[in-house]
């Protein structure tokens, strides 16, 4: 007979770095706190500085320490941990339970883990977790897909530990009943935050590599646009990062950081759901092309060998780098929020996009002021569909594009690489023009598979008999 000696609000399974912050953020709130944790070498660092966790390395014995319903949060790597995690606890768990996924589960396994234990009454919450680290100890981001019963049960919780906006208000939100819609919202998080950082790089890029400014100069100008519109975590840490020097080089870390970008696998994953839904986001998926061209290290050293770069005196101004920079985030959140409207359109998740924006106000990684104004563009025209075209951003757009076009001009007459800088702009202009060529690939299409095409001058889709 098992003996249920539960007195844990919560358990949680897995404690890597976010897992065991979590579990240190929940404890600091007066929540009493069981963590799993089966990998020895992980198990054996824990002993001596987890000194009030209560950590079991036995799921049944974990299990028993958790008042009921019992509520499990799961930080393990996304994939086939995860299901195999939830095998082992089902038969732990009981009806009415709950089992929290706050890693970055790919929102279509969460859609099927909901469903499949469901069967057994127990509820699944896709969670996603956003901040990092410092985000998982003091203060995430919190993106909830969950039943409003299951989400009832772990809000005191959930809200006690998100972070809070400078007016103190929590970001931590239930978006919808499916557990898919808290994962897929994390994942477009993660797409805008390979995109916004690739334009950060590019924008360090055209400083260093361009005008030829020092790692510190450099910083300088970042931490003066950190005080503008441009304001973000991302801007702030960069300012640091740029400032930090290498105890025994002696000279800026960053210059001694190879330039090999890596990635775990959510803005790829950002970018295939957008090509899914038919959805342009060039800027997410040419950040994650840009991070994957920068690995082909041996490739570039070769190839930049036997390819000149131009020579081409003239310069850029500073304030033309800050106002393209700004340019292409803007172009960069709009196609991120254009996935979120069409996904929440194709699986009926009536997201509302001010919520969301207001959601990245505080704790997570592309947490900015930015958002503020995204929020207010959606409020403002709640059937926006896009955002360059909201009252604010397209005078944003007016007074900045003009800036990002002389930026990417004079990048490629320097040869310095820019693809997320050109693709926003390109972007813009395409989506900002009255007529394309693209009336030629309808051609083309109906000359050689006979697919039709309409006309401009006649209702109706025509086949052309090309080659009489
Ligand atoms: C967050 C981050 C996090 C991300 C890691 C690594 O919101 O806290 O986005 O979820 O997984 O920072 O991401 P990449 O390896 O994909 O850059």
């Amino acid at each position: 007979m098992r003996v249920d000696i539960g007195n844990n609000d919560i358990g949680i399974l897995g404690l890597g770095v976010m897992g065991f912050n979590l579990a240190l953020n929940i404890k600091s709130k007066g929540f009493s706190v069981a963590g799993y944790e089966n990998n020895s070498d992980l198990l054996k660092s824990l002993s001596n500085s987890s000194k009030d966790l209560n950590i079991f390395n036995s799921i049944s014995t974990f299990v028993q320490q958790l008042k009921t319903p019992r509520v499990v949060l799961l930080m393990i790597t996304a994939g086939p941990p995860v299901d195999e995690a939830i095998t082992k606890l089902r038969s732990f768990l009981t009806s009415g339970d709950i089992i929290i996924d706050a890693g970055n589960s790919y929102y279509k396994d969460s859609l099927r883990r909901q469903k499949q234990l469901k069967v057994y009454d127990i509820n699944y919450i896709g969670l996603g977790v956003s901040g990092g680290a410092d985000g998982a100890r003091f203060g995430p981001a919190i993106m909830a897909g969950a039943s409003k019963a299951s989400y009832a049960k772990v809000q005191p919780i959930l809200h006690e530990i998100a972070a809070r906006t400078k007016n103190h208000e929590v970001c931590a939100v239930r978006l919808g009943d499916s557990a898919a819609v808290g994962h897929f919202v994390k994942m477009m998080h993660n797409g805008i935050e390979y995109a916004d950082m690739q334009i950060i790089s590019e924008a360090y890029g055209l400083l260093s590599k361009g005008l030829g400014l020092t790692a510190l100069q450099i910083s300088d100008i970042f931490e003066k646009w950190s005080k503008t519109e441009l304001s973000s975590f991302l801007i702030e840490i960069t300012t640091f990062i740029l400032r930090y020097i290498d105890n025994d080089a002696r000279v800026p870390l960053i210059d001694l950081i190879a330039d090999n970008a890596e990635q775990k696998g959510t803005g790829k994953l950002a970018a295939i759901a957008a090509l899914e839904l038919g959805v342009a986001a060039p800027s997410i998926s040419e950040a994650v092309s840009a991070r994957t061209l920068s690995s082909l290290k041996s490739e570039r050293v070769y190839s930049a060998s036997i390819f000149q770069k131009p020579k081409n005196e003239n310069s850029i101004k500073l304030m033309d780098i800050k106002k393209g920079l700004l340019a292409a985030k803007v172009c960069a959140y709009a196609q991120g929020f254009a996935v979120l409207t069409s996904a929440s359109q194709h699986y009926c998740w009536s997201l509302e996009l001010a919520q969301v924006a207001h959601n990245w106000r505080a704790g997570c990684i592309i947490r900015a002021q930015f958002l503020d104004k995204v929020a207010t563009a959606f409020i403002e025209e709640p059937k926006l569909v896009n955002l360059m075209i909201s009252s604010h951003f397209s005078a944003v757009l007016r007074q900045t594009i003009p800036s990002l076009r002389k930026v990417v001009g004079w990048a490629v007459s320097q040869g310095i690489s820019v693809p997320v800088l050109a693709v926003s702009l390109s972007y813009f202009d395409t989506y900002s023009s009255h007529e394309l060529p693209t009336n030629l690939i309808q051609a083309q299409r109906d000359y050689f598979g006979s697919h039709g095409h309409e006309r401009v001058d006649k209702p109706g889709t025509f086949r052309t008999n090309w080659k009489n």
